[in-house]
């Protein structure tokens, strides 16, 4: 695993241009084993209508990687302008997909293999400056993330699909080499820097780098588990009102929503579909599948509340001893296996209190990789955003309808993962890897 840092300003242009070879090409091959496993009726078929058949991502991904890398960058003829409004995201919903005379699997194989190719051709020629789209070669980046965005997305269509298992992984490490101290920890108020001016492939809604003030607040060692999830479930925190916010109840109502997504409960014992396989759902994973309102409710029923956007990225990134932020819980170094449960190395969460050597400076760890963690916090611009490249990468989901989530899952790549990474989505979705932890703002007595 590779990330392209800040210290890539070192590297000498063929190093970078090496290493983002390597990005580019072992991006690629997980999208070929994601939609290798299945035969060809199953990447024509959606497995379900919130998302695209798996064979719309696969060249979709080609055409951004034409746009952006041969087009736009290359300077090079479109090879195939007849498809660009078939895989523009923009111009079709995600249930209306299947319906488009899409190039078919044999054909978008052949077209990705193509763009890479040429793709290949302009990294090894292009000057690596002279302009914010090839400096640092941050279109590399960029597309090397939306390839792995979408190799996320379409693990998830994996975990919708039915039938046998086709994927295999080993299992994440089972418990904590060190147990941990509690169950919260204390984040005293304070400035820190959110945000980044210096992460070479940070996007624009990551930029820029700013100072944010934050009142004292506490927050969880680990996300919640399903341990946790089974107390308010059997509370009846599904039945009561009171835990959920107006919007949350109508829709836990509309949808019928009872327990986390994949989960049924047979007898006394709760059972959930992963990946294929059926299993008990075990008690110390932190919970995934849950969307906005289930979380919201959770952490009313608990006496606490979600945390800030602001609050979740202090306790990932900040560094007392220094008063610095970090690119990650542990550091600026990149991630390990033994630091996050990242890019799909296992197919589940790692138990809570794994990953010793991932934890934070304020003591709480999986903050990185495991779960997508839901915040309290609309998706806004920093002050001083500037969209780049295009409006539609993040300015046009800016509002109250999109909720923020930090952190990345086993699922999300280590390219496409940081402590100033911002995710978003609506907050009914749960099909996405998400899950949350709690926090809370300490009373006047507990601080004395
Ligand atoms: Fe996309």
């Amino acid at each position: 695993m590779s990330t392209i840092g800040p210290e890539s300003a070192e590297l000498a242009p063929d190093d970078l241009k090496n290493r983002v070879a390597v990005e580019l090409e072992r991006t690629r091959q997980r999208s070929i084993s994601l939609t290798d496993a299945v035969d060809d009726d199953d990447l024509v078929a959606q497995h379900s209508p919130l998302m695209s058949p798996l064979v719309w991502d696969l060249a979709h991904v080609g055409s951004q990687e034409e746009l952006w890398l041969v087009r736009d960058v290359g300077g090079r003829p479109a090879l195939r302008p007849d498809i660009d409004d078939l895989y523009d995201a923009f111009q079709h919903s995600r249930c209306d997909r299947p319906q488009l005379p899409l190039l078919g699997p044999g054909e978008s194989r052949d077209y990705i293999a193509t763009v890479r190719d040429k793709a290949q051709d302009v990294l090894h020629r292009v000057r690596l400056e002279g302009g914010r789209l090839v400096e640092r070669a941050f279109a590399f980046g960029m597309i090397v993330q939306h390839e792995q965005q979408h190799d996320e997305t379409m693990l998830a269509t994996h975990q919708l699909r039915r039938g046998e298992p086709v994927l295999h992984a080993p299992e994440p490490p089972s418990m904590a080499e060190t147990p941990l101290p509690s169950t919260e920890v204390f984040v005293p108020a304070g400035g820190f820097t959110m945000g980044t001016s210096t992460e070479p492939w940070a996007l624009d809604n990551e930029r820029p780098a700013h100072p944010v003030h934050v009142a004292d607040f506490c927050i969880d060692t680990h996300p919640v588990t399903n341990a946790d999830f089974f107390r308010f479930i059997e509370s009846g925190g599904y039945q009561q009102s009171r835990w959920w916010s107006e919007a949350g109840w109508r829709h836990r109502e509309h949808a019928r929503l009872s327990a986390p997504l994949f989960w049924r409960r047979s007898g006394d014992t709760w059972w959930r579909r992963r990946f294929g396989r059926i299993e008990p759902v075990p008690p110390d994973e932190p919970v995934v599948h849950v969307s906005f309102h289930e979380a919201q409710a959770y952490a009313n029923w608990a006496g606490k509340r979600l945390p800030t956007e602001a609050e979740w990225e202090k306790a990932a990134r900040f560094d007392p001893a220094t008063g610095k932020s970090m690119r990650y819980p542990w550091g600026d170094s990149e991630p390990t296996p033994e630091r996050a449960n990242l890019g799909q190395r296992h197919l589940r969460p790692a138990p809570a209190g794994a990953y010793a050597a991932g934890r934070a400076p304020c003591g709480a760890g999986q903050l990185i990789g495991d779960v997508w963690e839901w915040t309290s916090s609309d998706f806004a611009a920093y002050p001083g955003f500037e969209a780049f490249p295009y409006r539609e990468y993040s300015e046009v989901f800016f509002g109250t309808s999109q909720k923020v989530l930090r952190g990345g899952s086993f699922g999300t790549d280590a390219a496409a993962c940081r402590a100033t990474f911002r995710n978003w989505d609506f907050p009914i979705r749960r099909q996405i890897f998400a899950g949350f932890r709690c926090a809370r703002t300490p009373s006047r007595a507990e601080l004395d």
